[in-house]
């Protein structure tokens, strides 16, 4: 089950971001389905999981492009509001042509709109799931009665902090995983996260707040994974030709929610998301280069 945001994405590729004031010519656009939790949920799917999501939409174009891309992946609706008063938010995402690195700017919309009532009316559905997973795009009050109603029901919760924003303390015992990259590591614990010590230090600040386990996304060099299920780094798959790293981190999170809903063990679970992360960035988009099963299970053979 996850529990998160739908916006569209609003890609464009240029070889810098302009400064203020400035038009600079692009050489690439696309639109389609994005948003972390959306992303995450459609990322599970195609890695072969059985997945609904909690979310708000617009009653507008963008809201139908959710409905189809939800459709195509399989995902349950279930638990879905359409917000008659509020638009499907969008996100302006900047791509660079020469390393394929992105900038973003996200507009959560009608899903910023999401309660902890909203929560609570999927309560079921939480309680029912193997594994539930939220982010930072909605309310942070959502988020905190989803982990807790997961908690409540023996759920396996994964929280990926993301965008990195101040919070209680009080979420960090809540959460089996909690899975930032390397600069939400640093906002969120005040750590310089650099150095492989820096990394493994910044786990820990994680662990000692409460979580049961930190895994830190590390780009091209892996992931760490630190805490009850032990310390490890877990290499990425080499990648010849990165072509779009957005979404790389919602392509980790859904296939790695799905191999521990699998039952595998955590640290193979990891090189399960590593392998659909490797496989996300080199194909342009968020939920559209999101791998199937196969292609992964090939990858990992
Ligand atoms: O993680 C990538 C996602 O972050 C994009 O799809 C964008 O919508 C933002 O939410």
């Amino acid at each position: 089950m996850v529990l998160g945001i739908f916006v569209a994405d609003l890609a464009f590729r240029a070889p810098r971001l302009p400064v203020m004031g400035e038009t600079i010519l692009g050489s690439g656009f696309a639109s389609g389905p994005g948003g972390k939790g959306s992303n995450q949920a459609i990322a599970a799917a195609r890695a072969g999981g059985d997945v609904g999501l909690i979310t708000r939409i617009g009653n507008d174009a963008f809201g139908t492009m959710a409905r189809q891309a939800w459709q195509e992946a399989g995902i349950d609706t279930a638990t879905i509001v359409t917000d008659e008063s509020a638009p499907t938010g969008a996100a302006f995402i900047f791509v660079s042509t020469e390393t394929g690195d992105n900038a973003i700017i996200v507009e959560s919309g009608a899903a910023g709109r999401l309660s902890t009532a909203d929560v609570a009316r999927a309560e079921a559905a939480i309680a029912g799931a193997r594994v539930f997973m939220t982010q930072f795009e909605q309310p942070i009050g959502a988020a905190l009665e989803g982990l807790r109603l997961a908690r409540r029901h023996g759920v396996t919760t994964i929280l990926n902090p993301a965008p990195a924003v101040a919070v209680d303390d009080a979420i960090w015992p809540l959460c089996d995983y909690v899975t930032p990259n390397e600069t939400e590591a640093a906002s969120l614990t005040g750590l310089p996260v650099e150095t492989d010590a820096q990394v493994l230090a910044a786990a820990n600040e994680l662990v000692r707040r409460g979580a049961r386990n930190a895994l830190i996304t590390l780009g091209e060099k892996g992931a760490l994974l630190h805490g009850a299920a032990g310390t490890a780094i877990v290499p990425a798959f080499p990648v010849a030709n990165v072509v779009d790293t957005t979404g790389a981190g919602d392509a980790f999170n859904g296939a790695f929610a799905v191999a521990l809903a699998e039952g595998r063990p955590p640290l193979e679970a990891v090189r399960f998301g590593c392998a659909a992360a490797a496989l996300s960035v080199q194909k342009p988009g968020t939920a559209p280069s999101m791998p199937g099963r196969a292609a992964i299970d090939v990858l990992l053979a």
